[in-house]
């Protein structure tokens, strides 16, 4: 048996160490929650053996994955490793002293709780919610500023390698475009929230024109931070809505768009499907992240099941049931191809 290497080690590791945490943090607060409050309306989802199991070995094969592209250079290394520990240090306190606030709203099934300071005429209705009861919806610096640490606590830590699973099929789709100029090629990302998938993108594309666009004035600012001291060129920011995007025709050679779809109405879904045709250059290629799906995952259908009824997540029951393949495909698209790694599966489709 060949054996591995001190970073594959010091990698799996980490990832072990970083799943640990998230689980036992996710069973101290339940328990705290049922505790405190009976009345919390958080489904009982009992994980059995089995189930456990196939969540491990699925974790697993992710990390395999996350290695292997890493190792044949799809990106550096160093973004496997490459946590913002200071970050979540500041972070973590705040999901604690924010959390008898998510657990009250969840009791009150309050899903509109949001800052009376913003003009909703601003946004699209089906935005103006608390997405798992998160504080403030996107609509706060607050809520910005934790947003990261509480994906990575819901994925059991492996958010990023998820995420990083874009890389691939954009670096193969971006391969019609190898004669032109690096700098020339423009990737759009979609929803770009805090900014963890820029930061991949950068890492893997140091040369491309990167730009990132989301409809929260404060999710772009907690961006704008967490991306201001990466290497390369500027990623520019831009608020804005996936539904009518603010640009020319044909004028990106790659969009990516991470964990927007199980959050939008199925017919917004397919507006913004068009609005991705019509801003890709013919040949350019679309890769999009979300959830994992009934069709091609059964095995977690209790865990998807669980995540909308204990999480206000009003899109996603009708999310994991839609084929997105054939959305993709009545579009315009072609070679729409998809793969799940965990809890996330990926679809790519060129223009
Ligand atoms: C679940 S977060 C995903 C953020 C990021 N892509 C990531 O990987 O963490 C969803 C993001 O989509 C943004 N969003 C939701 N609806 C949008 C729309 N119609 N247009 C642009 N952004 C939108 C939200 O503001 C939020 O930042």
């Amino acid at each position: 048996m060949a054996r591995e290497s001190i970073s594959k080690i010091a990698y799996k590791t980490l990832q072990q160490s970083k799943s640990i945490a998230g689980f036992a943090h996710k069973q101290i607060s339940s328990r705290l929650m049922n505790f405190i409050l009976p009345d919390s309306k958080l489904e009982n989802f009992n994980i059995d053996r089995d189930l456990l199991m196939q969540i491990q070995n699925s974790m697993d094969l992710l990390r395999e994955e996350d290695w292997n592209d890493a190792e044949k250079n799809i990106y550096p290394k160093k973004l496997l490793f490459d946590e913002p520990w200071l970050r979540y240090l500041t972070q973590y306190p705040k999901i604690w002293l924010d959390m008898p606030n998510t657990w009250d709203r969840r009791r009150k099934q309050n899903f509109d709780d949001l800052p009376k300071s913003i003009d909703k005429d601003n946004y699209p209705q089906y935005y103006l919610r608390n997405f798992h009861h998160q504080t403030d919806g996107y609509l706060s610096d607050f809520s910005a500023s934790i947003y990261d640490l509480q994906v990575e606590i819901l994925f059991n830590g492996s958010a990023d390698s998820m995420r990083r699973r874009i890389i691939k099929p954009i670096k193969e789709g971006l391969e019609i475009f190898r004669d032109r100029k690096k700098s020339s090629i423009k990737i759009l990302d979609v929803a770009t929230g805090s900014g963890r998938t820029l930061k991949q993108l950068r890492a893997a594309f140091p040369k491309e024109k990167i730009t990132g666009i989301d409809l929260s004035d404060s999710y772009l600012k907690e961006a704008s931070r967490y991306i201001s001291d990466l290497d390369g060129d500027l990623i520019q920011l831009i608020k804005g809505n996936a539904e009518e995007l603010p640009f020319e025709n044909e004028s990106f050679q790659c969009i990516s768009c991470v964990y927007l779809f199980h959050e939008l109405p199925r017919t917004i879904r397919a507006k913004v499907l068009n609005e991705f045709f019509r801003v890709l250059e013919p040949g350019g290629i679309l890769v999009l992240a979300d959830s994992i799906q009934i069709s091609d995952s059964p095995d977690f259908t209790s865990v998807m099941e669980s995540f909308y009824k204990s999480f206000h997540e009003p899109f996603y029951c009708d999310y994991i049931k839609e084929d997105i393949d054939s959305k993709i495909e009545d579009v315009g698209f072609k070679d729409v191809k998809s793969n799940s790694f965990f809890m996330t599966k990926i679809w790519s489709a060129v223009k």
